[in-house]
């Protein structure tokens, strides 16, 4: 088996993380046993030369759309997204397929097809450049539409006046150059949850951020700064967790996701959890991902080593099995270490 990783210098603030981090998940694929290449492109035409020549039974991309920006997502034009053009050539890909890659890039159209779909999701305004809106009510929390990491969320992104709302969209079209998005602010808990797996393999693991008190002014957020830190640790929630997984199984089966994904939610002024955002491609840190944290929260007892190895592992297996590749483009069987059989808890 030989999976082809792609990546570029946008890997990071696309969410994956950055060539160490893809290093490292391609020492840990050779420790297995299978074969690993990565294909850094910058470009359309590197992808596609890279794809055409270059032989593998799998990819494995870092990138939503190929990028040269490294310090936002953005907007990508038509032809740069990764899975358009896997599935174009009829190539096998991890992850969630073309369609939803789109959708979940853009918190806006998630939030509409699972608010369709009766999945309970804040109400949200979507607000071009130039544009403003006033509310009659307040708090409300604005974000770009299009970002992943935190990027451009404080407690700033709390507004509380017409002056505020106006300001902190400014900031956002300046910033980012894309629409913002003026959602319910969400003021309980935050849970995010991993979902690992496809059908009745499906893994559904859901912790809670505990932030303290003394690392924030008025609101806890998931901000930049706290990540930077380490201020934000994960507990197994008791209270909400059938909720959770029951909301998390759902979103990721109206979206249609595959293998892995992570999906953040918050508790509304009443304590219901709604969904704010699915993470199509979660960041794969092999130290401080919330994947491989959350992996571990359910596999205590494994080093931090191994906990990243089964993450991977699962992923990649998930994906092999949904396209039922048992066999090999370069004609080597699927490992067998490869098959992580063991339940989860
Ligand atoms: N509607 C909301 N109400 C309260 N906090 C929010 C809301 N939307 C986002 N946040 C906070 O901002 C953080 C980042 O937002 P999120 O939508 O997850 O984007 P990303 O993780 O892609 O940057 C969340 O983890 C959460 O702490
Ligand atoms: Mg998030």
């Amino acid at each position: 088996m030989k999976i082809l990783i792609i990546t570029g210098c946008a890997g990071a603030v696309q969410g994956w993380g950055d060539l160490e981090t893809t290093e490292n998940i391609c020492k840990v694929i050779r420790e297995s046993g299978s074969e690993v290449e990565i294909l850094y492109v910058n470009n359309r035409d590197e992808l596609i030369q890279g794809l055409d020549s270059l032989t593998y039974d799998i990819v494995w991309s870092a990138l939503y759309h190929v990028s040269n920006n490294e310090d936002y997502i953005g907007v990508a034009s038509d032809e740069l997204w990764v899975a358009d053009i896997l599935d174009q050539r009829g190539i096998p890909y991890i992850g969630p397929d073309a369609k939803t890659m789109r959708t979940l890039i853009d918190k806006s159209a998630t939030t509409f097809i699972l608010r369709e779909a009766n999945v309970p999701v804040p109400e949200q305004h979507v607000i071009h450049p130039g544009e403003t809106i006033a509310k009659e009510t307040y708090p409300w929390f604005v974000k770009p539409r299009f970002e992943s990491e935190s990027a451009g969320i404080s407690e700033k992104s709390v507004v509380h006046s017409d002056e505020e709302l106006k300001s902190r969209l400014n900031f956002i079209h300046d910033t980012f150059r894309q629409p913002a998005l003026v959602e319910e602010y969400l003021p309980g808990s935050e849970l995010t949850v991993a979902v690992l797996g496809n059908g009745k393999d499906r893994k559904i693991l859901p912790v809670v951020n505990v932030i303290d008190k003394s690392a924030y002014k008025q609101y806890p957020l998931v901000t930049v700064e706290l990540k930077v830190k380490d201020l934000i640790t994960f507990e197994i929630p008791r209270r909400n967790f059938d909720e959770a997984v029951a909301l998390a199984k759902r979103a990721a089966e109206v979206l249609k996701c595959h293998d892995h994904i992570r999906i953040d939610m918050r508790e509304d002024v009443r304590g219901k959890l709604k969904v704010i955002e699915v993470n199509g491609i979660p960041g794969l840190n092999p130290i401080k991902s919330r994947s491989l944290q959350i992996h571990a929260l359910y596999h205590l007892g494994y080093s931090k080593a191994d906990n990243f190895s089964k993450l991977i592992h699962t992923v990649i297996t998930s994906a092999i099995k949904r396209h039922k590749l048992t066999g090999s483009r370069s004609d080597s069987p699927v490992d067998e270490q490869m098959l992580v059989t063991e339940e989860y808890r």
